[in-house]
């Protein structure tokens, strides 16, 4: 990828997008193109030729789509599945026809078989159900990779399919109803702390492991990848390393300088013990994450406790522990200390 290239990142407003744009700009790229939703709708097909045809990108990020918590997820599975469908078709088939040189796609590790073997490998996809929950999303991911190698094998376009694990960083979503486990614990001793509250209240156990990336390692990943991978095959994006939901509460509770307890509601549920990515792929072509997730905690913290406005709660609300996960509140709290 030439630097100097009309590079269209769809969705740059968003986690992984607005990192993708970031590393873009350090790297001096002048032919940047975003567009937010309000200005190009990605699920009208006639805007999305029209803005091909007058822009003409020559690379392309898709990192625009409606991503959202297991409360959303399950209860709007038909706008999870009709809005990604559209986004990925009509960029896709976009890019295809106005001859853009590479497409990059986001998918999620939620793509994989619920009980898919660890570490799991970018081959375990499709040879087993998938979570329920985000079934509808994941569906939606699975045929956009078919829909890059099938556009692939037909027309020999160069579409490339990337599986993050859990992202965090800045421009994260931290809306209570629809935010991942990690923004959710950030928002919950945030407001702890900023309102005195002696306890917080997490869902489960804290004993599911998870793996996080941080975005700007995302980022990196990306623009390596549209540089010098072209294949059909996904590729898994991670650290390859997890933790308890109980460290990693830990570890937020101390970035956020929270010294009251912490309590698992033992009455919500774990989700998936476990879900690492197995990233041997990526390390044979010589990447890795760099930023060690302490480190990369304490900077989403800021940058979240710098933009935040708190709002007051009558009591602490308590977090889900799956990241695929909203949070709804509970009023139940079971006393377990970290
Ligand atoms: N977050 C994670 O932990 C995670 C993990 C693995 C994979 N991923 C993947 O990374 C990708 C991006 O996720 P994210 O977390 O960055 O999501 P995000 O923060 O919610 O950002 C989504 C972006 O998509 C844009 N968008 C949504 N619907 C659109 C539409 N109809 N037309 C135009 N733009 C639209 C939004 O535009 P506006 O800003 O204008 O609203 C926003 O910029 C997704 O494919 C997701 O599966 C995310």
């Amino acid at each position: 990828m030439d630097i100097g290239a009309r590079i269209y990142v769809a969705g740059h407003r968003g986690l992984a997008g607005s990192a993708i744009w970031r590393r873009l700009q350090a790297e001096r790229a002048q032919r940047l193109i975003g567009r937010t939703r309000s200005e190009l709708d990605l699920r009208d097909p006639a805007a999305v030729e029209e803005f091909f045809a007058s822009e003409r990108p020559e690379y392309v990020f898709l990192a625009a789509a409606r991503v959202g918590g297991i409360l959303v997820n399950s209860t709007r599975p038909a706008d999870f599945l009709a809005d990604n469908l559209a986004i990925q078709q009509n960029v896709m088939l976009a890019a295809w026809r106005h001859r853009v040189k590479k497409l990059l796609f986001l998918g999620s590790s939620c793509i994989y078989p619920r009980l898919a073997r660890q570490p799991i490998r970018e081959d375990c996809l499709l040879t087993g159900p998938l979570e329920p929950t985000n079934e509808a999303y994941a569906i939606a991911k699975i045929a956009g990779i078919h829909m890059l190698r099938a556009l692939r094998q037909q027309h020999g376009f160069h579409g490339i399919s990337v599986m993050p694990t859990n992202l965090y960083g800045p421009n994260d979503n931290y809306n209570p109803a629809t935010s991942h486990v990690l923004p959710a614990m950030i928002r919950r001793f945030h407001e702890a702390v900023e309102h005195g509250y002696p306890t917080v209240t997490l869902w489960g156990t804290g004993t599911p492991f998870r793996e996080f990336l941080h975005s700007d390692d995302l980022a990196d990943a990306a623009v390596f990848l549209m540089r010098g991978y072209d294949s059909a095959e996904p590729v898994n994006v991670g650290t390859g390393e997890d933790l308890p939901i109980r460290q990693l509460a830990g570890l937020v509770a101390a970035a956020a300088g929270f010294h009251g307890s912490i309590l698992w509601d033992l009455s919500k549920p774990d989700g998936t013990p476990r879900k690492r990515l197995d990233v041997s792929r990526m390390a044979a072509m010589g990447w890795r994450a760099r930023v060690p997730l302490e480190q990369g905690i304490r900077r989403a913290y800021r940058d979240y406790s710098s933009t935040a406005r708190i709002p007051k709660f009558d009591r602490p609300i308590s977090v889900s522990v799956d990241p695929s996960r909203n949070v709804p509140p509970s009023n139940e709290m079971y006393e377990r200390s970290l």
